[in-house]
């Protein structure tokens, strides 16, 4: 691999599954010896020792093969504009709460961004042992296998996907109106708790939608290419493709059920269910 300030994809993505190996390898012993210290970020969220660990590998190897790129990284400085030169994007264990609790749903996420043009993207699960990539413009991948979004045409058939945010108990756009909807009008509504794990299962078509309001730029930005190579839709609530990425807002889908989503979501908008009528 070279040190080197061009973009160079192929190695890019080298650099990127190697760093998100690492990570899996770190996550894994910590989750198995239930060695890790917990602490709070806010009221809900929270941050491990775990999280910590794998953050520094990753940024560590990104540093050691691009030490001129800079690095937007969930548990570090937040200042980094992903749409300003050449930016890696990481959170090193998106599903803390799960990870935390033992629920084995929980992902590392990696993506590398240029001048706001997502170019490469993994999600990797330490325990399902399942590596998600894409590189822009040649597909998605699971463990190396190509994979699609699905092909289901009706709400009242889709399996989706959804999360709530960190801050729900203050904020009315707590996702609880369009839970309750999207509940009742679709086959079911899944919430995992890790938007990079939602992100990847629609682009491997398990899932056929996601949206959440309230995400981060490292929750969402590999899931985003993800989706989209494997021949999805990802926008913001009005249907505009997601060019800021602190903008909170992420519909993503197999393209079939974007319009319906997008509906569904503004109807509830108008009328939303407030959290403190339920406190
Ligand atoms: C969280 C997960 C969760 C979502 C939260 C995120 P974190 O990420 O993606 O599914 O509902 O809003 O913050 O904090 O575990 O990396």
């Amino acid at each position: 691999m070279k040190h080197t300030s061009k973009i160079d994809l192929e190695n890019i993505e080298t650099v990127g599954k190697l760093a998100a190996q690492k990570a899996c390898a770190i996550i894994r012993k910590h989750y198995k010896q239930r060695d890790f210290v917990t602490s709070m970020k806010g009221e809900s969220d929270l941050v491990t020792t775990a999280d910590l660990a794998s953050e520094a590998a990753i940024k560590k190897i990104i540093r050691q093969h691009f030490p001129l790129h800079q690095i937007l990284a969930e548990e570090s400085d937040h200042s980094v504009d992903p749409r300003k030169g050449e930016v890696w994007i990481i959170d090193p264990i998106d599903g803390t709460t799960n990870f935390a609790h033992g629920f084995p749903v929980f992902a590392v996420s990696i993506a590398f961004v240029s001048k706001g043009k997502i170019l490469f993207g993994v999600i990797a699960h330490p325990l399902w042992k399942e590596t998600y990539t894409a590189v822009s413009g040649k597909g998605a991948y699971c463990n190396g296998e190509k994979i699609s979004v699905s092909s289901t045409k009706k709400l009242s058939q889709a399996l989706l996907a959804t999360g709530f945010p960190y801050d729900r108990k203050e904020s009315d756009e707590n996702n609880m109106a369009a839970f309750v909807r999207f509940e009742l009008r679709s086959r079911c509504v899944r919430r995992p708790g890790s938007a990079a794990t939602d992100l990847a299962q629609v682009a491997c078509g398990r899932f056929d939608g996601f949206w959440e309001p309230g995400l981060h730029p490292w929750d969402v930005a590999a899931g985003i290419l993800l989706v989209e190579e494997a021949g999805g839709k990802v926008t913001d609530y009005e249907g505009k493709k997601i060019k800021d990425f602190w903008n909170r807002q992420i519909v993503a889908s197999n393209k079939k059920l974007h319009r319906v989503m997008l509906d569904t979501i503004a109807e509830t908008r108008k009328k939303p269910l407030k959290s403190k009528n339920f406190l």
